[in-house]
Formats: C-alpha cells, sequence, structure tokens
C-alpha cells in the first residue's frame, strides 16, 4: 500500500542523525525545556525571518496560547475558515471566544478575504488565516483588511512550514504565527509539537509565560497558564529535521510537478499555486467527480488516498452549536468538502510510486 503520508520513511531516511540526537538528550538527563529547545527556537526563529519562537506541545496549543497572549476570552470573536484541521476552530473555542467562520476562494482553496470582511463586527478581535495544503493565503489583502478594522493577525503554517508568499516566509507576516510538528507536518516531530513565532518581544514574553502555568522566571503568576512544554527529544529530532527542510519542500514540489503533468489530459481539477508564493504540497489536493468512488478504488489498487477534510468544521457535532457562520451559509466550502482527494505526497516518496498513483488514478478514471 502507499501511504498518504509516510513518517516512519522520514524517520528511516534519518536514522543515524535521529537516534545520535535522542541519545544525546537521554545521557545528559535534561528532558524538558532545555538547550535543544533553546536551539531550535533561535534557529526556527532565523528561518521564519522572525525575532522570537516559542516550542511548545502542539499546533493547537500554540494557536490557544496566541490568541491568549492577545487577550482573547469570552466575548470576542475570530475570523477563520470552516474548511481547514478541526483543530483551528477547537483552539478557539477553547479560549471562550466565538469561533466566526468564513467561506474560501474557489481557485487556491485558502480564506476568500471579501468573505472576511463581511464578517468583521465589533467583537472581532482576531483573523486566522490558514496556509492550507501548503498554499499561502492571500495575506495582502487580508492584512489590508486587518489594519482598516484593527484586529490582530495570527498566521495558521501548521500546513505550510517554509512556504514563502512575495519574497516572505509564512509565519512573519502576522502579529504571531503558529506551527505545528505533528509527525506528518513538513517538519515533522516524532511525538507532538508545536510553535509560536512573532516579530513582537512583549507577545513572545507573555506566551513563554503562559506555556508554563503563567510563571515568570521566579515562579510568581501575575495570570494563570497552562502546561504546555516542548520536550527535549522531540526538538533534537526537529534541530536535526529543520536542515534538511528546504531540500525536502523542494521534493514535494518536484513530485507535485510529476502529478501535474501525469495528469494533465485528466477529467480533474489539479491545485493551483498562488502567484509570487512558493507552495510546499504538504498535500496534493485535486477535485473530482464520484469522490467515493475513486477514493474506494484507488484504496483497493493499493494507494491510501485521504480526504483533507470530508466534514466542514462547522458540520462537527458540538463544533455546530459553536460556530458563527454567514446568513448565506459557506457555499463553496460544502461543495468542496464532497470534491476533494488528496494524492500520497511526502519527500520519500519515489517517481516510480508517483507515477504508478498517477497511471492507476488515470485507469480509474477511464473507467468511472
Ligand atoms: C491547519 C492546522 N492547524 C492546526 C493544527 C494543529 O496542530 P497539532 O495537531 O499539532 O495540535 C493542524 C494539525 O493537525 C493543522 O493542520
Amino acid at each position: 500500500m502507499i501511504p498518504c503520508a509516510n513518517p516512519l520513511a522520514q524517520f528511516q531516511s534519518r536514522r543515524d542523525e535521529i537516534v545520535d540526537a535522542v541519545t544525546r538528550v537521554l545521557d545528559g538527563g535534561h528532558y524538558v525545556l532545555g538547550p535543544e529547545v533553546d536551539r531550535l527556537e533561535r534557529d526556527f526563529a532565523a528561518y521564519c525571518g522572525v525575532s522570537h519562537a516559542v516550542g511548545v506541545n502542539s499546533g493547537t496549543d500554540a494557536l490557544i496560547l496566541a490568541l491568549r497572549a492577545l487577550d482573547v476570552g469570552p466575548g470576542d470573536e475570530v475570523i477563520t475558515v470552516s474548511h481547514t484541521a478541526l483543530a483551528t476552530v477547537a483552539a478557539i473555542i477553547a479560549t471562550g471566544a466565538t469561533p466566526v467562520l468564513v467561506d474560501i476562494d474557489p481557485v487556491y482553496y485558502t480564506m476568500d478575504p471579501e468573505s472576511m470582511r463581511r464578517a468583521v463586527t465589533v467583537r472581532t478581535k482576531v483573523v486566522i488565516p490558514v496556509h492550507l495544503y501548503g498554499q499561502c493565503a492571500d495575506m495582502g489583502s487580508i492584512l489590508e483588511i486587518a489594519k482598516e478594522h484593527r484586529l490582530a493577525v495570527i498566521e495558521d503554517c501548521a500546513q505550510a512550514t517554509g512556504a514563502v508568499y512575495k519574497g516572505n516566509r509564512v509565519g512573519s507576516m502576522g502579529d504571531a504565527a503558529c506551527f505545528s510538528f505533528y509527525p506528518t507536518k513538513n517538519l515533522g516531530a516524532i511525538g507532538d509539537g508545536g510553535m509560536v513565532v512573532t516579530g513582537n518581544a512583549a507577545l513572545a514574553f507573555r506566551v513563554r509565560q503562559l506555556r508554563q502555568y503563567g510563571w515568570n522566571d521566579k515562579r510568581r503568576t501575575e495570570e494563570p497558564g497552562l502546561n504546555s512544554r516542548l520536550d527535549e527529544v522531540q526538538a533534537a529530532i526537529l534541530n536535526v529535521k529543520l536542515k534538511y527542510l528546504d531540500a525536502d519542500n523542494s521534493r514535494r514540489r518536484e513530485l507535485a510537478a510529476l502529478y501535474d503533468k501525469a495528469l494533465s489530459a485528466q477529467n480533474v481539477k489539479l491545485p493551483k499555486v498562488r502567484p509570487e508564493t512558493s507552495h510546499v504540497y504538504h498535500l496534493y489536493v485535486i477535485e473530482v467527480n464520484q469522490r467515493d468512488l475513486l477514493l474506494a478504488s484507488l484504496v483497493e489498487a493499493g494507494i491510501a488516498a485521504g480526504v483533507h477534510y470530508p466534514v466542514p468544521a462547522h458540520s462537527h457535532a458540538g463544533y455546530d452549536v459553536c460556530c458563527h457562520l454567514p446568513a448565506a451559509g459557506l457555499p463553496i466550502t460544502e461543495n468542496f468538502a464532497g470534491a476533494i482527494l488528496s494524492l500520497p505526497i511526502y519527500p520519500e516518496l519515489s517517481p516510480g510510486d508517483a507515477d504508478e498513483v498517477a497511471e492507476k488514478l488515470s485507469s480509474i478514471l477511464q473507467r468511472v
């Protein structure tokens, strides 16, 4: 079976370096928030082109802590998209704020800036554009509307580590940005991990306190926080993998180009790349007719294609009652959820396997 993502292959391709790094941590006796985390925070901030990075326990926690550090809580509204990983919306709900969900644009599948503009109210405090699938959101328009309405911007970069928008790395454009190091991500740990980055020293300072109960350096508090520390083993693994991130993202782009070419004659809609951006293809997502039939046929043919995401956030039980939607609903999001199919993509996928995916998909498309 060709999997959709393959964190095991990534471990195997860097096995010796990772085992050495983990052994160094085990022998060092310092297991949580130590020198490996310090180094990762320094190098990751530099990589993103910002001055501060704070390592936390997950991408979801990164979002919760960034929102909390921006004083978001009950009574506030936070605008984001419904077509995202549930985590984006779960984090807003965890702060007590109301998620206000807007539609995506039908070409690039990221937040539609005009839908965002229409959703702003006097209670709106923050907007969270999601750089979905590795594709940059329309940051120019979103930042302009946010500025007009004095909204803070948190970039959700969980799926786009390393992507570039008009010369800027994702993570360097908003007031803060949040990353996930979940194992399948472009920069993946071998467990959970996340990062908040920001150019704002005061915001970084507050996130740093909130990640550990609200403690300052004397273990005194001014407000309650969480326990959301990054551990040394994960940081050491990420320090190894960060060196290879650009090369890995290039591999993803090569595989995407291979799929683009091999599927160009088929009756499917291929992903488009926003002009003046560099896509990092966390996922390669196409639009098809008869999606569920195709998905089942691919699985039968040994290809574990996926769907990201079959159910929009606002349609999940429990979330439906928490989210505010525009009166007209989210028609593009709803249509898209029924048509999308994610093909296997990861740096270790061989061109031969990618060809096989394209060939099998093409032959199934002739039959349905
Ligand atoms: C867009 C997006 N935001 C946030 C997250 C949350 O990250 P984590 O799973 O590390 O909590 C994820 C990953 O699942 C994601 O894909």
